[in-house]
């Protein structure tokens, strides 16, 4: 199978490779780098999620890959986040431990092949719809957990903003002038983001200042769609009013098994 014909798995529309520069010049810098058909049947198999969907026939070893990787990842001398255009592998124990950091491409690959179902998911659809997957090296940013927030537009209008980190309570964002700052900074924002994005309907991460007023990142585009995490509003419940909604103190969360979401409780 060749990669010659560009097709569209579903949601491909807000994989990295894909944005516009205007929408990427809002975001980390970064460098894409496209695998061929045996580079990406060789990551899937040392993955070793779903092995059988990959073909060792096709596979060659990652030599190449390595040194393409090391030659990206030298401009980041801070080093990188590492993920596919489509999601990273923040879903494995290394993953998690490294924060998805890496320093040279043998630690990227590494990070690519720890277990993770969401790159064995990815790449799986990629292989089916003979579209060829990117790896992205992203400049390492160190995050604060209250600084990121997760952003719903829908027709263009922006619907709702959550803090990211949904379950944990942050008194700084509890108080007002913070709130105000945010507010004012993500309308802001808002603007430049709405005229980049080719999308009309999708979720956006983003990276606030510390003191809410500072310059906003974007960090990625996910689609609007309950795969998609809903933080601290609902996709059952439809109740994305325009708010910007942090946990408050007196909130706990509850879960709802039925419908598998989970609810803000005053208590
Ligand atoms: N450049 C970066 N430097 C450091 N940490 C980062 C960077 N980019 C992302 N992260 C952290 O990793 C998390 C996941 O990154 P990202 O959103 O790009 O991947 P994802 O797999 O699509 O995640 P999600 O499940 O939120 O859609 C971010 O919420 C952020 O905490
Ligand atoms: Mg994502």
């Amino acid at each position: 199978m060749s990669f010659n014909e560009k097709h569209w798995p579903e949601f491909a529309e807000t994989w990295i490779e894909n944005w516009p520069s205007g929408l990427a010049k809002l975001s980390y810098p970064q460098i894409g780098i496209p695998l061929n058909d045996s580079e990406t049947h060789a990551l899937g198999l040392l993955n070793g999620i779903h092995s059988h969907c990959f073909n060792a026939n096709l596979a060659n070893n990652l030599d190449s890959l390595e040194k393409r990787l090391n030659r990206a990842i030298q401009h980041f001398p801070d080093g990188v986040f590492v993920r596919l255009g489509s999601r990273s592998p923040k879903d494995t124990l290394q993953g998690m431990i490294t924060g998805c950091k890496a320093f040279d491409g043998q630690q990227a690959i590494r990070l690519l092949t720890s277990g993770s179902s969401r790159i064995a998911y990815d790449l799986r659809i990629a292989i089916k719809a003979n579209y060829q997957p990117w790896i992205f090296v992203r400049q390492w940013k160190e995050l604060s957990p209250d600084t990121e927030f997760r952003c719903f537009m829908q027709h263009r209008q922006l619907i709702g903003v959550s803090q990211y980190f949904h379950k944990t309570y942050f008194p700084r964002l509890n108080q007002e002038p913070i709130r105000e700052a945010l507010n004012e900074s993500l309308q802001r924002f808002f603007t430049l983001f709405s005229k980049y994005c080719p999308i009309d309907d999708v979720v956006f991460d983003v990276e606030t200042g510390y003191e809410g007023d500072a310059k906003i990142t974007l960090i990625e585009i996910n689609p609007f769609h309950p795969l998609t995490e809903a933080c601290l509003f609902s996709w059952d419940n439809k109740d994305f009013d325009g708010s910007v909604r942090v946990l408050e103190k007196y909130c706990h969360i509850e879960y709802n098994p039925s419908s598998n979401s989970i609810f803000l409780k005053k208590v």
